[in-house]
């Protein structure tokens, strides 16, 4: 496989957008010791300062219809927390989406930027960063209160290419079961890591807020809930908070 490998860059994202455009195939890898410009989910910057965690794009070119897009944005998450789990004692858990937590606190996120046409996905350019070697001290102080790192949580320092060899093979293996047997093992392996499923939590979206009880995930991606009442609920996009 290609990887690509940059002292400095603004986003890895950007770089493996060139390179699909470029004609660079399925699996090309960008990895950064840092970026000066790197991007989060919903427009938030992500701070990936040199050395200090892993920060990487994957480029993909999976056969498969956009719809199936967020099966693999799962699957990706499901690929941290075992990867986490393999290597350390920790207990990784994902947040929905995919967040991935360890004692609550988010210590590594995955952003997925898709191109398709009509019903086929072109590429996808699968976004993984990884807070690792941090301190308390150099995560940025906004955040500092529900952000960890490996070595907060582990109390060792970590070898990042090392770290990034195991992600890329684990990575390989659930998405080479992925093609042959399809989500459901994604789902149960997803479901086995879900931060607060079958507890209930508090669910808002812009127009109103809700007690309910964390289900699971659904094909699709979305997230399956249920009321005291029974009814259950397929949630897009929304924000849960508990107490
Ligand atoms: C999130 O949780 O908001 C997603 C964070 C994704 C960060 C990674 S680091 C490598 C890649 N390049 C970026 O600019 N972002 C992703």
């Amino acid at each position: 496989r290609d990887i690509f490998h940059y002292e400095q860059v603004s986003s890895t994202q950007d770089i493996a957008h060139q390179l699909a455009k470029e004609g660079y195939g399925h699996g090309t890898v960008v990895v950064a010791d840092e970026q000066v410009k790197g991007k989060g989910r919903m427009s938030r910057a992500w701070h990936s300062k040199r050395n200090e965690g892993i920060w990487f794009s994957l480029l993909l070119k999976p056969e498969l219809p956009p719809v199936q897009a967020p099966q693999i944005t799962l699957l990706a998450a499901v690929v941290l927390a075992e990867a986490i789990s393999s290597i350390s004692d920790l207990s990784p858990q994902i947040k929905w989406p995919n967040d991935i937590l360890i004692n609550h606190k988010k210590i590594a996120g995955i952003l997925t930027e898709m191109q398709a046409e009509q019903d086929q996905i072109q590429y996808i350019v699968l976004g993984i960063g990884i807070n690792v070697n941090q301190d308390q001290s150099s995560l940025p102080e906004d955040i500092r209160h529900k952000a960890t790192s490996l070595r907060q949580e582990s109390g060792k320092t970590w070898e990042i290419n090392w770290l990034i060899q195991l992600i890329l093979e684990t990575f390989e293996n659930t998405y080479e079961q992925f093609i042959q047997e399809g989500f459901l093992p994604v789902k149960n392996k997803w479901e086995k890591y879900g931060y607060r499923l079958g507890q209930e939590v508090t669910i808002s979206t812009m127009r109103k807020a809700w007690q309910a009880t964390l289900v699971g995930i659904e094909a699709d991606g979305a997230l399956l809930t249920r009321t005291e009442e029974g009814i259950q609920e397929k949630l897009y996009s929304a924000e849960i908070h508990w107490g």
